[in-house]
């Protein structure tokens, strides 16, 4: 397997977000390469740390990163959308902290196998979890042109979206599209010629698109944060890193309705909702990279941070 390297996006400041206390419990729910994870056991005395990724390599990966720390860590390979499920399955009724990083990792996009990026030759795969059935190349020789914008349209708010999806169904008739290849120089010659001529790649917003239906990214999202919260013991924290605005929105969005308290329409006199809040938003507004940060690793310069605090009932 190559040895791609991992460079994790707001380390400090992520690790910092969760004010770990050193006999807490912990979850990362994307361990990946166990970057963030490290920090995290290295703060705990007492404490825990749940290890959550569905990718079978990252785990190995995090292992081996951890390994002066195994005493402390219980690796789980599951989606973290199952969050509640695996904290039952432990006895653990309370977390203190939980860390979401959100996306894919740099060893699964360099790693050419995995089918995750336009400029390397690959069999369109794109599944984090290689357990999983559904691949990217089921996705673009079997769904119909309209699923297909919807899905260019929706993960990938790419604008010729109808245009690349009967371009692609007008090629599969001739023969089913088996690369990462094939795709990206199907896409790009499809393109408008302006759009052809943008700085990233044309097919970048499609195989974003596609990654993220094959994952399921976001459809677990709002969920899989509200499952956190309501684990969270009081004063625990929910971090969560985002790298494109869709992402961004679904967790400012949920945030927000978490820490929204009372609900009555704003003329009322008082309150009759007896709506408190969940959450307090730690800090209000979202944490960006530095420009060191930015100018080290360029795959930083999209993200954002979000912290919540779990409140009293
Ligand atoms: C950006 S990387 C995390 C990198 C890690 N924080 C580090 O510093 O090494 C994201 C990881 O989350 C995993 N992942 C993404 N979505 C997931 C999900 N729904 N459930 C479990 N793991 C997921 C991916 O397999 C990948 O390894």
């Amino acid at each position: 397997m190559p040895e791609f390297k991992h460079i994790s996006v707001l380390l400090h400041e992520a690790v910092e977000a969760l004010a770990i206390r050193p006999g807490g419990i912990y979850v990362d729910g994307t361990m990946g390469g166990g970057g963030h994870s490290s920090e995290i056991v290295r703060r705990l005395l007492t404490g825990r740390l749940i290890g959550i990724d569905k990718d079978d390599y990252a785990h190995m990966r995090a292992r081996e990163r951890l390994k002066d720390h195994l005493d402390k860590v219980t690796f789980v390979r599951d989606d973290f959308s199952n969050l509640i499920a695996v904290l039952d399955r432990l006895q653990i009724p309370e977390i203190d902290g939980l860390l979401l990083d959100l996306g894919v990792s740099s060893f699964q996009l360099d790693d050419a196998a995995r089918g995750f990026s336009y400029a390397k030759e690959a069999p369109l795969d794109m599944r984090m979890d290689r357990s999983s059935s559904l691949t990217a190349e089921e996705l673009v020789n079997t769904r119909s042109a309209e699923e297909l914008a919807d899905i260019l349209f929706r993960f990938g708010e790419e604008r010729h979206a109808r245009r690349l999806a009967a371009a692609i169904v007008r090629r599969r008739e001739q023969a089913p599209i088996r690369t990462t290849t094939e795709l990206a120089e199907l896409i790009a010659s499809a393109m408008p010629g302006a759009s052809r001529r943008e700085a990233q790649h044309p097919a970048r917003r499609t195989f974003q698109a596609l990654r993220i239906a094959v994952n399921g990214e976001l459809d677990i999202l709002e969920n899989a944060l509200r499952d956190a919260v309501s684990r969270l013991s009081v004063g625990g924290r929910l971090a969560v890193i985002t790298f494109h605005s869709l992402e961004d929105r679904i967790v400012k969005e949920t945030f927000a309705d978490l820490a929204r308290g009372c609900t009555c329409p704003p003329d009322f006199p008082v309150c009759v909702c007896g709506n408190r809040p969940t959450v307090a938003l730690t800090p209000k507004k979202p944490i960006s990279p530095s420009e060191e940060e930015i100018a080290a690793n360029p795959r930083s310069r999209s993200a954002r941070l979000r912290v919540c605090e779990r409140l009293p009932s």
